[in-house]
């Protein structure tokens, strides 16, 4: 770790490469701890200068450097460089380098998971491997080469085709691999190990056999089925609405236990976190299965946007992951439920993505300055990144934005592209102006739509009033009127659909909103109606518009739209919670509105609505997220409120609870979009069975249940309603599978959530237990990351002991995992809305941090920021 102060990088300050490189044979030598990696790379001077060339390396033995073929001394090495003074125009470079896989924690570069060797190069992973020239913007040919034990290794892996094999007669063999297609260094990847393999095929639209490989570790053959139809479903998907077919003749993924994200889309050689490909009915749950079928299918979609063309710089990586995104969101919803797919993605913008752009880490989806690149893998670029290409293809409509998207993948194929590079496409194939559009690549945080209106019964004239405010954030004080995309639909107070007019004509539902001000008049508006704004978040912004009860619930039953419907009963809740907050605070009774009772009752008894919406409608969103409804919050009155309402709805409709929940048994457990659909309704009304008291149906459901699904929503309703049964299920679930981490990540999960006042030191225990590990960052998240993010009451004990605990955790893991640790540190900076004592606390633990001296950059980064 380098000793000096972390630099920032500048997106203005990008400079074109001084140097290229066309191809690179690498041949490594695998060993635990000395690992042997030999780069030939054929290098070539950009223009005319006499610039040194300057690679990039970080941890790595230098053991050899050679100019066509010519061992050289003309070098310098620092920290993090290798600089050669004087190169020829054009020259064969020759490095030899040591590195140590089996003592990097990070997970970054070339690592050990478990007993098989794999790496992970995105962002500047493999400057851990070799010296290169590490950014996304040089594209080269990879040729590999592998030798390992023959035995302990079988299986050698890298990108592209393989071209060749051998064995050594010490025991070891080698394998050869050749990419056809130039790439940038973060693509790389390397795997080795023994495993077990599910082998497919698929035959491309113009007749191209592709074929498919999933490896897993040993035993887990019959978990990786899902995988693999995820996979086809994917680039048949591809196929239809995109038109993009696959490019290799094999496409590979292999699942890992020891994984930083979620996966990796290194060309045709994906690398996972086995959690998002290992499924069966016994130990996975319908929302694993809808989660690998989303992963698989968002990195198989980056084989396009993001491979084939990449991003010219990191500041770019909204162009290949919001776009990704964008594309996976599609998939699911083609396959699956359109509104449950938006309701679920909404829900992630409106609660961790709000809370990021009101953070000290507010950044625009293409950030100006970076410190550390792993930082900015956040919600901001991707899923809002996802929202802002949805907002075009709200703008442009499916046929322009396909080929929009064409023209971009034509135009920039096999090269590094920028995000204007890509708006300048969709521009061009819609003929639209989107330079106003453009500054939501710019600026950072969220914008309010304040909408005023007026009803003039004389002339049938509906004036819509709309203001548009983005309120200064950490990194960027002046905010610009933005392009936004406003959906909207009228309706009469009896609920039936006004069309809308304007000058005389009917007019489309999406209003174009582009200035600080503007207003729209409606007219032929027979009787003053209610509107439906922001239908199905037609952009990310929050809307403030005075919205009453009753209007409220008539959206919420009439809408002709299923996410207005949600809305409606989310805005509802909102409300309900904002009313009962002063009360708790004065620990005064609280209420529950009328309201809500009987809308909850109508979507109960509505049986013709898809049972996943329903089970959408009728959660309560979280603790965590209500936070967001607030400047300052008291999370004590919080949380007394959502139990109070959670209890008052158990209670004042238990009978339909009861109802609802044996209506809707599905004796045999099947992986279709309808059972599902009623696997979810069911738990729901089994959670708030559980709240009334109702302690038999859950034991029954646990002791009954014949897939993890049913399983999991017994313990977590048990968990949630603090029953007495929670002691001996948890003691049966941990018995039954404490050998299996992936499984035993639910029970952690659990635990940490669970609301009781010692949760806090039965997560310091856990931590002790011999399944739980800090080496294993899906581990990590399951406790740690789970009782910090999702059970704010006890993780902001007043008595800062829940600081604390992921303080000592991060003091861990700073030096072992600094990406890990930066991932966990969120809940710790993003104090602002709390109150003035805890925010002492917490600012005393992060100037602890502060002051460490070997402090990671990630870390660094973050916690000057949220300090300053
Ligand atoms: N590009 C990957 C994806 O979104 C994610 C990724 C970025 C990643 N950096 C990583 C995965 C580090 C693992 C480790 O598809
Ligand atoms: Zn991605």
């Amino acid at each position: 770790m380098s000793q000096n102060k972390p630099q920032t990088q500048y997106r203005d300050d990008y400079q074109p490469p001084l140097y290229w490189i066309d191809t690179l044979d690498l041949d490594i030598d695998l060993d635990d701890s000395q690992t042997e990696v030999v780069a030939i790379s054929r290098v070539r001077r950009n223009g005319d200068h006499n610039e040194p060339l300057v690679l990039d390396g970080e941890q790595l033995a230098l053991l050899e450097v050679a100019i066509n073929g010519l061992a050289s001394e003309q070098y310098e090495q620092t920290d993090d460089k290798l600089i050669l003074p004087s190169v020829p125009q054009e020259f064969v470079l020759t490095i030899k380098t040591r590195i140590n896989p089996a003592a990097n924690t990070a997970l970054e570069g070339l690592y050990k998971s478990g007993d098989a060797y794999c790496t992970q190069c995105e962002a500047q992973g493999f400057r851990r491997i070799t010296y290169y020239l590490d950014r996304p913007d040089i594209l080269a040919r990879f040729s590999t080469r592998i030798t390992a034990d023959e035995q302990a290794y079988p299986y050698l892996l890298s990108n592209g085709n393989k071209v060749g094999q051998g064995t050594l007669d010490n025991g070891r063999h080698w394998v050869q691999w050749q990419d056809p297609y130039p790439k940038p260094a973060y693509l790389f990847a390397l795997v080795a190990g023994d495993f077990d393999l599910l082998q497919d095929s698929f035959v491309t639209r113009s007749g191209r056999h592709v074929a498919l490989e999933i490896f897993v570790n040993k035993g887990n053959l019959h978990r990786a089925g899902h995988a693999m139809d995820s996979l086809k479903a994917s680039m048949k998907w591809d196929e239809e609405r995109c038109n993009l077919e696959y490019d290799l003749d094999i496409y590979m993924i292999v699942a890992v236990d020891f994984f930083n994200m979620g996966a990796m889309e290194n060309k045709g050689l994906n690398v996972f976190n086995d959690k998002f490909v290992l499924a069966d009915a016994n130990t996975a749950t319908d929302d694993d299965y809808l989660d690998i079928e989303r992963v698989i299918g968002h990195e198989y979609f980056h084989n396009w946007t993001g491979n084939r063309v990449t991003c010219r710089d990191w500041f770019q990586l909204s162009l290949k992951e919001g776009l990704t995104v964008f594309r996976d969101q599609e998939f699911s919803s083609d396959l699956g439920s359109r509104t449950v797919n938006r309701i679920r993605n909404v829900r992630l913008i409106r609660g961790p993505q709000f809370a990021e752009d009101a953070g000290p880490m507010a950044h625009p989806i293409r950030p100006d300055a970076v410190i550390e690149m792993n930082n900015f893998y956040t919600l901001t670029v991707y899923e809002k990144g996802s929202e802002v290409i949805r907002m075009l293809h709200t703008l442009l409509g499916e046929r322009d934005f396909q080929s929009g998207l064409s023209l971009y993948l034509r135009r920039h194929d096999g090269r590094a592209a920028t995000c204007d590079d890509f708006v300048a496409a969709m521009s061009e194939a819609s003929g639209r102006d989107l330079s106003r559009f453009q500054r939501w690549y710019a600026q950072s945080g969220t914008p309010v739509l304040t909408v005023r209106d007026h009803y003039d019964a004389a002339t049938c004239r509906y004036q819509l009033q709309v203001k548009q405010h983005t309120a200064p954030t950490a990194d960027q004080k002046e905010k610009l009127p933005l392009h936004i995309p406003l959906s909207m639909a009228l309706y009469s107070e009896q609920g039936d659909a006004i069309p809308l007019v304007c000058r005389g004509q009917s007019r489309a539902e999406v209003l174009d909103v582009l200035d600080a001000e503007q207003t729209f008049v409606f007219e032929q508006v027979p009787s003053r109606p209610v509107p439906a704004l922001l239908q199905g978040f037609s952009a990310p912004v929050k809307l403030d518009y005075p919205y009453t009860d009753k209007q409220l619930a008539l959206l919420a039953k009439c809408s002709g739209d299923e996410f207005v419907r949600w809305d409606a009963v989310q805005m509802l809740i909102n409300q309900a919670v904002r009313d009962n907050m002063a009360a708790a605070s004065q620990q005064q009774p609280l209420v529950l509105p009328q309201t809500l009772v009987e809308v909850f009752r109508t979507l109960l008894e509505d049986h013709e609505l898809d049972s996943a919406l329903q089970a959408e409608m009728l959660t309560l969103p979280s603790v965590s997220s209500l936070v967001e409804l607030f400047e300052q919050v008291d999370i004590d009155a919080l949380a007394r409120v959502h139990e109070h309402l959670g209890q008052g709805l158990a209670k004042a409709l238990q009978p339909l609870w009861a109802k609802t929940y044996e209506r809707l048994q599905t004796p045999e457990y099947l992986i279709l979009h309808q059972d599902m659909a009623k696997r979810a309704l069911k738990n729901v009304a089994l959670g708030y069975l559980a709240l009334a008291g109702e302690e038999t149906v859950v034991d029954r459901q646990y002791r009954q249940a014949n897939n993890m699904t049913d399983t999991l929503a017994a313990l977590d309703a048990a968990n949630r309603a603090g029953l007495a049964s929670r002691e001996p299920l948890m003691a049966d679930f941990e018995a039954k599978w404490r050998q299996d981490g992936l499984v035993l990540d639910n029970w952690f999960r659990l635990q940490a959530m669970a609301p009781a006042d010692d949760t806090l030191e039965k997560v310091g225990k856990l931590m002790q237990h011999p399944t739980f590990s800090l080496a294993n960052p899906n581990r990590v998240r399951a406790l740690i990351g789970a009782f910090c993010a999702a059970n704010p009451v006890q993780f902001h004990r007043p008595d800062g002991t829940g600081y604390d605990l992921l303080v000592s955790v991060l003091e861990q893991l700073n030096s072992t995992n600094p990406q890990l640790a930066s991932r966990l540190l969120t809940p710790l900076i993003q104090f602002a809305r709390f109150d003035p004592p805890r925010q002492r606390l917490i600012r005393a633990r992060l100037q602890q941090l502060m002051d460490k001296p070997d402090l990671a950059r990630d870390l660094f980064e973050k916690i000057s920021k949220a300090l300053a």
